[in-house]
């Protein structure tokens, strides 16, 4: 049996996950070394805790910023931003 799948866009690239996965697990596909923000010196900042707490992973989906992306359930067509 396989699992369903979905796809979206990370960064303007479409990004196909096992349905169920949450945007941090989309956008660490999508990107070797995954950058979700910069701190305000620029520095880079990735997922952390994945669990809501840290705030490290925050991303822009479907034009709403700052939204915690291991919070946040992935879905089909969803366009999300991260600071890479
Ligand atoms: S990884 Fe910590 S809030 Fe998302």
């Amino acid at each position: 049996m396989t699992a369903a799948r979905i796809r979206l866009q990370i960064n303007h690239r479409a990004v196909e996950v096992v349905a169920g996965s949450s945007v941090a697990a989309a956008v660490a596909v999508a990107q070797s070394s995954p950058v979700f923000r910069r701190s305000t010196t620029g520095q880079p900042r990735a997922a952390f805790c994945g669990m809501g707490a840290c705030f490290e992973c925050r991303v822009r989906i479907d034009g709403v910023g700052q939204q915690r992306a291991c919070m946040v359930p992935a879905r089909e067509g969803m366009q999300v931003i991260s600071d890479e």
